[in-house]
């Protein structure tokens, strides 16, 4: 049975990539600080790599701030790494965001830089490139505290985050391809109106207005700043089918752990 390390195991994308990752029959080590393991001091992070063949770094930095961003991106990317190096890991795996190389903002240079330290080291890798998880929206909309919420109406293709942990899911499986593909929902929406609609679907009370500066991660966005390229994988499940599943009083993180039915196979190396 093939180890695998899920960094940020305890996130939006962790939780349903262990889910997922277990129910494929992997072993799965999760780390996070919760648990007792830290990327950026590296506590912990020798004993939970020790015979893992794959590391999925789907973590985030607590803070969103440019300079609190780059010093975690940094130092855990560097730790990850020559951990990952002393025990063997021939898979490193890494979630990024598209559109990272054309955002300025202290976050997204935090994100290049994880991406630099990956491309540049010794390690087999892949590094997904994902546009915003549904689920990423509707936590800005409900962790606002004002009575208006403003937004830039950029132009965006959501995905949910069950699509992107089973597109790593993937990746896993066909092994490291040194490559930098990315992925991205159906649908092109106005990053605005997805808030909106999920304010009034969740009964938020809260305004969303656009403003075409509002700041996304420190950065401003063009219209089209966020949108993937046109060999993007294209998740299956849509805005509605989110909003529906979301809604469910028993929805869990595990109840759609299986694989997304994609179009098109991922290619194994
Ligand atoms: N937001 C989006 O729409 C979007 C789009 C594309 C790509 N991404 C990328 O996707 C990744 C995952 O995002 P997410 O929203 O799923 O993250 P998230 O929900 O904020 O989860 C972050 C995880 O990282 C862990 N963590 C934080 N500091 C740690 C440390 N020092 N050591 C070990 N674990 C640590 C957290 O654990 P504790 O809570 O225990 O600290 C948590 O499990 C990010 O790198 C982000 O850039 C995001």
């Amino acid at each position: 049975m093939t180890k695998m390390v899920v960094v940020g195991a305890r996130g939006r994308i962790g939780r349903k990539l262990t889910a997922t990752l277990r129910q494929r029959g992997h072993e799965v080590v999760e780390v996070s600080r919760s648990l007792g393991v830290d990327t950026v001091s590296g506590v912990g992070l020798t004993g939970a790599l020790n015979g893992a063949e794959v590391v999925v770094d789907v973590s985030n930095s607590p803070s969103l701030d440019g300079a609190d961003a780059q010093r975690f991106f940094e130092a855990s990317a560097r730790n990850l790494l020559a951990a990952g190096r002393a025990a063997g890991v021939r898979h490193h795996v890494a979630l990024s965001i598209v559109g990272v190389d054309r955002l300025t903002s202290g976050y997204f240079r935090a994100k290049q830089e994880q991406e630099a330290l990956i491309r540049g080291s010794a390690a087999g890798f892949t590094i997904l490139r994902s546009t915003q998880f549904f689920e990423f929206i509707r936590d800005v909309v409900q962790e606002g505290s004002d009575r208006e919420i403003a937004i830039a109406p950029a132009l965006v293709q959501p995905v949910s985050a069950q699509d992107v942990a089973g597109m790593l899911a993937e990746i896993v499986a066909a092994g490291p391809h040194n490559t930098i593909p990315e992925i991205a929902g159906a649908e092109r929406l106005r990053l605005n109106e997805v808030a909106a609609e999920i304010a009034t679907a969740y009964e938020d009370g809260r305004r969303v207005i656009a403003d075409v500066h509002a700041p996304y991660f420190g950065a401003e966005l063009g219209e089209r700043s966020l949108l993937p390229g046109s060999a993007a994988r294209i998740a299956p499940h849509g805005f509605d089918d989110w909003l529906r599943e979301s809604l469910q009083p028993d929805w869990t993180t595990t109840r759609r752990a299986d694989a997304p039915n994609f179009t098109t196979p991922y290619p194994e190396v």
